[in-house]
């Protein structure tokens, strides 16, 4: 298995990907999710594929299968009462539904992780659906603890 950056030709695999991961929040919440769809338009997902702000990880098996993928955002903190830091925001992980429990998930967490030491990160942070148990329990089996709860009333 190879991580690398993904590139424009990783962008078909990844939209297959994608439709997986809004599966899996439209079956938890389809006031909010439209099964079927993506997150991203084909134009904004190749313009976040080229962005450095934006880097897209990506796993592929020995054959250049893509396995799962990692989306992350860099973010600049830098206000009145925080001092100075930069977090790597996990905007989205997916394994293929197929090649799940096979620890890609792992590898590519543990990759992202090396790479934002690598480059000065603080912090690593991320948002579950409440609902989604297996992905909160994998977050968990990474060490990830709870850093603020986001709350609703649904009108
Ligand atoms: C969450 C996800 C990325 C995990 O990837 P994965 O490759 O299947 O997970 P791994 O095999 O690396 O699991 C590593 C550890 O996480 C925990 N874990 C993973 N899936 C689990 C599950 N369904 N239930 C309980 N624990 C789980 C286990 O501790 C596991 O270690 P073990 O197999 O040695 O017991 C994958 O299931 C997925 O793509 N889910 C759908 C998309 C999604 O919900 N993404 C998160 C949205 S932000």
């Amino acid at each position: 298995m190879t991580i690398d950056r993904a590139t424009i030709k990783d962008q078909p695999d990844i939209e297959r990907l994608l439709e997986q991961v809004c599966k899996v929040h439209a079956d938890i919440r389809p006031d909010l999710f439209i099964e079927g769809k993506r997150k991203y338009t084909k134009e904004e997902l190749a313009a976040i594929i080229e962005d450095d702000g934006r880097p897209i990880f990506v796993a592929h098996d020995d054959d250049g299968t893509l396995m799962g993928y990692c989306f992350t955002v860099t973010e600049e903190h830098r206000g009145f009462n925080d001092p100075p830091h930069r977090t790597l925001y996990i905007d989205d992980l997916c394994v293929d539904e197929n090649t799940r429990g096979r620890h890609v998930g792992k590898k590519l967490y543990d990759y992202v992780t090396g790479w934002a030491k690598d480059h000065g990160f603080y912090n690593i942070t991320l948002h579950v659906w409440e609902g989604n148990d297996s992905a909160k329990a994998f977050y968990e089996s990474m060490g990830l603890k709870i850093q603020l709860y986001g709350m609703e009333t649904v009108l």
